[in-house]
């Protein structure tokens, strides 16, 4: 493709990564004219790859684990979104230099809201883990005006220390994950549990017929933590395969100035993993 402008996505590993597939679609849904691959960049090479790739005439750049916070020192300028959640996931090259910005959070709420139609105001929140995902989508969630939102961790100090510095930003309070008892509205999985095929130890009166149960992780089949909730009775359970489309097109919308349309990306996403795992 002459002439069109390149982007990519870092991360190690990277070769499961849908985005390149995702603004392959976005891109032909709207017109575009780019180039997107995914570069496999391991832990300490990122600044060199990163200016390599600027040198190379690349336009932008999804920045995926483990460089997120390496994304953040990299950048020239942040986004106020980007500080907030102390990780950066897109990079945008501009005359002005390198600007990070991070569009997961409102990735999380542009599904949670477009897709599962859910109105977060007014919610009792319980977000599951106190690490680098919790700590991205917390202060979005804080944004939406929850009516209470507790974090409940493994190991109670992360927990703690983070629900203190967000005190002064909406009802936040910090619980051991053995007492997150409910009646909660919308349980986040914000641990990296399932990627070790397990779930967090919730007490049983955690999910009820009320609960909306989210996993920030994708995956082909429904995690544990969901599996979970759906025994429990879960009102409604979704994985983070909306939150993915959604924060692309946030990406994508930065860098081309063009909103791509979602829900038939996330259709066709569903149908890829499903057959992948298929086969
Ligand atoms: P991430 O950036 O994906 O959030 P991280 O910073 O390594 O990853 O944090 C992992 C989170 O998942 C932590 O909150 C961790 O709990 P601890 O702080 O107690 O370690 C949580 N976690 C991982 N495996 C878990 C499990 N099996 N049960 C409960 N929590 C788990």
């Amino acid at each position: 493709m002459n002439g069109a402008d390149r982007y990519a996505v870092f991360g190690h590993p990277v070769a499961h990564s849908h985005s390149p597939w995702l603004h392959a679609r976005f891109a032909e849904l709207t017109g575009q004219r780019i180039l997107y691959e995914a570069r496999d960049v391991p832990p300490g090479q990122f600044d060199a790859a990163l200016v390599d790739f600027v040198a190379a005439g690349g336009r932008g750049l999804n920045v995926t684990l483990p460089h997120k916070l390496a994304a953040v020192v990299a950048a020239d300028r942040l986004t106020a979104r980007a500080v907030r959640a102390g990780a950066v996931n897109t990079l945008s090259v501009s005359p002005e230099g390198l600007l990070g910005d991070n569009t997961d959070g409102a990735g999380l709420i542009a599904d949670l809201e477009r897709n599962l139609g859910l109105s977060l105001a007014g919610l009792a929140m319980l977000v599951v883990g106190a690490g680098g995902a919790a700590r991205g989508v917390l202060p979005v969630l804080l944004d939406a005006h929850p009516a209470r939102l507790a974090i409940a961790n493994r190991s109670p100090a992360p927990a703690a220390e983070l629900a203190a510095r967000l005190a002064a930003e909406g009802p936040v309070e910090a619980l051991a994950l053995p007492a997150a008892h409910g009646p909660w509205d919308l349980v986040i999985n914000a641990t990296s549990a399932s990627l070790a095929g397990e779930r967090p130890a919730l007490p049983d009166d955690a999910v009820d017929g009320r609960s909306v149960c989210y996993d920030l992780v994708y995956a082909a089949g429904p995690t544990p933590f969901l599996r979970w909730a759906a025994a429990r009775g879960a009102q409604r359970t979704a994985d983070g395969s909306g939150m993915l489309v959604e924060q692309a097109a946030e990406s994508f919308s930065l860098w081309r100035g063009v909103v791509p349309p979602t829900a038939p990306v996330l259709a066709e996403l569903r149908q890829r993993m499903a057959r992948a795992r298929r086969s």
